[in-house]
């Protein structure tokens, strides 16, 4: 579609591989030739930010659907309910829950069908931190070495919010009746299987596939396998493979879940914060974990 007129400014993130920030675009009020130009662009820079967007939920989810069917609407990730009340104390659920993202992943990897992308936007915002982390997943493959590039090519991981919320102290307090956790993610399927190595389903491009649900890979032990996907996390993620938005409200970003992988970073959970996620489903023929087909 690279001969649509592009009706928008786009702007590359400086000195990275990936992101870009977009305007002059109304994102509530889009023709179908500049989503056609916008599409082309999510999936060359697998993160637009378009700032000054103040949507509203259900302009948010009609965005989110020209990518694809969601997995979930518009759903708050925020410190503050709906009547107000703040959430700070570290043994609390929704605290726990937001401090578990500030590990690195790729969002639904330990459902069976993992997520496309996301629309996220910013509502309420602390005066300082809160961030949000990006990392090129496919920048990392490339940097790999040869030797590291040929011993991952046939591993897969396991990936489960049970693994990464235990194993960073945030598992919920509340458990079911059944002794499990009734927040999502949290089932009692079989850990979805997904190679370390993943082909982008558009542009073809191999790009790592790895964060904090993956673990135990088959064929080792976990220890080992622990250490290797540590290692590949940290190498993938260092800071000049990364970009952190520092939000502005009325901000939205949408980002390439299938190639980038993301963080939340640390703020004064005194402070109100909320922001909508909407969560874009996966296409379930390359989406779906290896052992859930
Ligand atoms: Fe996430």
């Amino acid at each position: 579609m690279g001969t649509s007129l592009q009706t928008f400014d786009l702007t590359p993130l400086p000195g990275i591989s990936f992101g870009a920030v977009v305007r002059g675009v109304e994102l509530r009020a889009l023709d179908d030739r500049t989503w056609e130009a916008l599409y082309d662009a999510w999936i060359e820079f697998g993160l637009l930010i378009f700032p000054e967007q103040f949507l509203t939920r259900d302009e948010q989810d009609a965005f989110a659907t020209r990518f694809g069917d969601l997995e979930f609407k518009a759903t708050p990730i925020a410190n503050i309910d709906k009547d107000g009340v703040i959430h700070h104390a570290p043994d609390d659920d929704v605290v726990k829950s937001i401090r578990g993202n500030e590990g690195w992943h790729h969002d639904s990897t330990y459902m069976p069908i993992q997520a496309k992308g996301a629309v996220f936007t910013a509502e309420i915002i602390p005066t300082e931190g809160a961030a949000t982390g990006f990392s090129d997943m496919r920048a990392a493959y490339e940097m790999l070495d040869d030797a590291t590039r040929d011993r991952i090519a046939t591993l897969s991981a396991h990936h489960s919010l049970y693994y990464s919320q235990r194993r960073a102290g945030y598992l919920p307090s509340q458990k079911n009746e059944r002794g499990g956790y009734d927040r999502y993610g949290y089932h009692d399927l079989e850990a979805p299987l997904r190679p370390l190595v993943k082909f982008h389903p558009v542009t073809g491009r191999p790009n790592l596939l790895i964060g904090r649900h993956a673990h135990d890979i088959p064929g080792m032990d976990p220890a080992e396998s622990e250490q290797l996907l540590d290692s590949l996390n940290e190498q993938a993620c260092q800071q000049d493979n990364t970009y952190h938005h520092q939000w502005e409200v009325g901000d939205a970003v949408v980002w390439d879940n299938r190639r980038l992988m993301h963080q939340a970073t640390p703020f004064d959970l005194s402070q109100p914060r909320r922001m909508w996620h909407t969560r874009i489903a996966g296409d379930p023929e390359t989406e779906t974990a290896v052992n859930h087909r």
